[in-house]
């Protein structure tokens, strides 16, 4: 009986001294391993008379129980020990000065969002939001497209299977002019907002995606003509294109939500040889190029949204975003865009720290 208990003492006391997990190891191994020295004296209660076993069984199993208690108990001290100085070493003080400039950049689309809410809102515009997903009401019938009206097929919509609670057929928007639906019922005119934002058509080539942005504008006010129009558009496209000699064409056109309408061209001048993506001159004579559709938003459309269009007038003008970033920033496949390609993203982006201003140039 001694002779297990002073087995005991020592293997605790071993236990209680070990500095590592392989220490620990070892000396399991040594006492409940295989050939240990408990599993020796356990194995010894097999050739025992009952009253042996009965006088040795309990103290036997004791020690059993206190040494695999002892080992489990040591081990898990270590572990803590070893967590607690990791965490320890491997602290970081959150509040110091990093030594890395941010990493990552401003994709070109949010680059030239940003430079549009800079340049309108210095002209007193604000930015407006609407849903992704629309009702069909918003994003055709309210904007004078009715059921029946062509331009509704010419959307390549995207439908949901199921109509909203209001039984409207609910859709991803075609484009961000139902943010001027948004804008008129939702406050009091007089409105001036643009509205960028992500749009949805069934269409895929180098030239189109099925998402593309654009970004939209409306002027609500009284006695709005398409003067107004042309000077928005004309000290806009300036500040864009940060250049003084940006000439203007304003041609006549059809949009349902939109009377007179009219397509603005920009008009570019070319060194020989140079050929502008979407653009269709030569260098002897320049040529025009497209960039925005608008005009003088239709009284219907105001009459839809609850505002009296003897009373209030405006323009309203639409464009993609992307082919802006495109013709400002030299790029040529639009696919390429939503790639995440990160050598495209690093030529292309913009750093975090370079915030378009005005005053800084909003390209910079
Ligand atoms: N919503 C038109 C489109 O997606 C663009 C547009 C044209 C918007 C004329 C307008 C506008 O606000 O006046 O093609």
């Amino acid at each position: 009986m001694t002779e297990i208990i002073s087995l005991q003492d020592g293997l605790l006391a071993d236990i209680a001294r070990t500095d590592t997990l392989d220490e620990v190891e070892a000396l399991r191994v040594g006492a409940l391993g295989k050939s240990g020295v408990v599993t020796a004296l356990l194995k010894t209660l097999g050739a025992m008379t009952p009253d042996e076993r009965k006088a040795k069984g309990p103290a036997i199993h004791a020690l059993r129980e206190s040494v695999t208690a002892a080992l489990a108990a040591r081990k898990a001290a270590l572990e803590q020990a070893a967590l607690d100085s990791r965490l320890a070493s491997e602290r970081i003080d959150m509040t110091l000065p990093a030594d890395m400039p941010p990493q990552g950049s401003v994709h070109p689309v949010s680059q030239v969002m940003d430079e549009l809410a800079e340049i309108f809102a210095d002209l007193g515009f604000s930015v407006a939001t609407g849903p992704e997903i629309e009702d069909d009401w918003r994003n055709f019938t309210a904007l004078n497209i009715p059921e029946t009206h062509p331009a509704r097929a010419m959307h390549d919509t995207f439908y949901f299977p199921d109509r909203d609670v209001e039984g409207r057929a609910m859709l991803l928007r075609t484009h961000t002019s139902p943010v001027q639906v948004r804008t008129m019922m939702g406050g009091e005119p007089p409105f001036r907002i643009i509205a960028p934002g992500r749009v949805y058509r069934s269409d895929s080539d180098a030239t189109h995606t099925p998402m593309f942005h654009q970004v939209e504008g409306l002027v609500i006010d009284k006695g709005i003509h398409l003067g107004h129009l042309k000077w928005t558009l004309e000290t806009f496209l300036k500040a864009f294109f940060e250049r003084e000699d940006i000439v203007l064409r304003l041609r006549p056109s059809y949009f349902p939500f939109t009377e007179p309408s009219v397509e603005v061209d920009v008009g570019y001048t070319l060194e020989k040889g140079q050929r502008i993506i979407g653009g269709s001159g030569d260098a002897e004579n320049g040529g025009w190029m497209e960039v925005l559709g608008s005009g003088m938003v239709h009284p219907n459309v105001i009459r839809n949204c609850g505002l009296d269009p003897d009373e209030w007038q405006g323009f309203a003008f639409g464009t993609g975003v992307d082919r802006l970033a495109m013709l400002k920033y030299g790029m040529n496949d639009l696919r390429a865009f939503f790639d995440g390609d990160l050598r495209w993203l690093r030529h292309y982006g913009f750093s975090a720290l370079d915030v378009p201003t005005l005053s800084g140039g909003v390209g910079a």
